[in-house]
């Protein structure tokens, strides 16, 4: 059982060869693989849907991490459930009853996380943290990759580290956004165990190996 988790987003993939690209990740040493779901309405930008993720699911064995930016995301979990997701993340900011969305996402079977926009207040998360298998924290504001890390998320995680830790809770604490070989290792220390990544591993200079081998060498 891994101690860390190294999920990179396909946001960052070269489209036209995607199962070569995911099977690259998977023998480099992925753990999960992160689909980033945006709508143009919770987000500006518009990305993928249930389509992909069942494509996904069709040419990896790794669990989908699948990042819900969308608003009434309960109108789609079954669906996505259905197309082979692993986990399910919504935002806090799009669940008017958190506790009862997260039940809903594990009665699909899947793991459930919550996730929180770098402009929330971390006690927004407050009501989800018994609940839920995971806690994402933004480092950017979510809708494209590429972006500039925040580094005021670092001490948002140290905080949730700490009410996770006081809870006795096991549930992931993951990251996302501008995570890359200087932020990996700062965001660690702050308490996180799960690393979102798509621009460090798919636009590595050296490939997605290297990408890959570069970020889990801080492990
Ligand atoms: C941002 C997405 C991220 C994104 C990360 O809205 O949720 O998962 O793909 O991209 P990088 O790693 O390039 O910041
Ligand atoms: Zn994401």
């Amino acid at each position: 059982m891994n101690n860390y988790i190294l999920s990179p987003s396909i946001l960052s993939a070269d489209f036209a060869r995607l199962g070569e690209e995911i099977a690259t990740v998977e023998a480099a040493g992925a753990d999960w693989i992160h689909v980033d779901v945006m709508d143009g309405h919770f987000v500006p930008n518009i990305t993928m849907g249930p389509f992909i993720v069942a494509t996904c699911r069709r040419i990896t064995k790794l669990p989908l991490d699948v990042h819900l930016m969308i608003e009434q995301p309960e109108r789609y979990l079954e669906t996505f459930a259905k197309a082979g997701a692993s986990g399910l993340t919504v935002h806090v900011e799009t669940c008017p009853d958190i506790v009862g969305t997260l039940k809903q996402i594990k009665s699909l079977g899947c793991r459930a996380g919550a996730v929180l926009n770098p402009e929330t207040p971390v006690g927004a998360i407050q009501p989800a943290l018994m609940e839920a298998d995971l806690i994402l924290v933004m480092s950017v504001h979510p809708g494209y990759s590429g972006q500039r890390f925040m580094p005021e998320s670092i001490a948002r995680v140290s905080e949730i580290r700490k009410k996770l830790d006081a809870l006795r809770s096991s549930a992931w604490l993951e990251v996302d956004g501008g995570i890359d070989t200087e932020t990996l290792p700062k965001m660690k220390e702050a308490g996180a165990t799960a690393f979102v990544a798509a621009t460090a591993v798919f636009k590595h200079p050296e490939g997605p190996t290297a990408g890959i081998r570069s970020l889990r060498a801080y492990f």
